[in-house]
């Protein structure tokens, strides 16, 4: 069913001290109605090293790319910050708290994690924005759009890359049993 779904690609970047990190995420949704709450609900694998800068503080940006930025989903979804310098010749901003800001993208939010799930293989975290950073309009890069336009051995490269996260995260999926009673609340 989800192969027939055509994600926007998000890049989130973190900071703690002097290191900083990025990657593609593409799990991303709005998680309120309310005009005065954005609120949003993003996946992390907890391997990710960008998810290990995230854990000490608590908050990251969230950049909606734009269609003229596919090259960034190569740099920030295939390889670990912990290995390579994502950033080197980017000129960054930053949010007022001085987290790393990319140019250009369709918009983005520093948020704030307010809660979360541990579902092994991926934390399910609940977020509010602090900041938002208006850009001008631009199309958002869409993931099979993106897919269409990029070498062929840089698609082979991240359909390997997928195939062994799923093998490794295998391990790590939690097992929850049979579900509590929802709470509701009408009626
Ligand atoms: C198209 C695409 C979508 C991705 N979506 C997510 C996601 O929603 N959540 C996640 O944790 N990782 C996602 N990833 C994987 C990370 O971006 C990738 O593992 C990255 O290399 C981690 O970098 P880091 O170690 O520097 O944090 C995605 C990768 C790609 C290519």
């Amino acid at each position: 069913m989800f192969q027939h779904t055509n994600h926007e690609v998000y890049v989130i970047t973190a900071r703690s001290g002097d290191r900083i990190a990025g990657q593609v995420t593409t799990w991303t949704l709005p998680a309120s109605l309310v005009p005065e709450a954005t609120r949003v609900v993003v996946v992390l694998s907890p391997l990710n090293f960008t998810h290990t800068l995230i854990r000490e503080t608590g908050r990251f940006v969230l950049h909606l790319l734009a269609e003229d930025q596919l090259e960034w989903l190569r740099v920030f979804g295939l390889s670990s910050s912990q290995d390579v310098d994502k950033f080197a010749g980017i000129p960054l901003g930053q949010t007022r708290s001085g987290l790393p800001v990319l140019p250009g993208t369709c918009g983005w939010m520093e948020l704030r994690i307010v809660d979360r799930l541990d579902s092994g293989d991926r934390i399910i975290y609940l977020c509010d924005a602090l900041e938002i950073g208006q850009e001008p309009l631009r199309r958002p890069l869409q993931l099979k759009d993106a897919f269409a336009h990029l070498p062929p051995e840089v698609v082979a490269a991240f359909q390997e890359k997928k195939a062994r996260d799923g093998a490794r995260d295998r391990a790590w999926l939690k097992d929850f049993g049979t579900p509590k009673p929802l709470r509701s609340n009408v009626g």
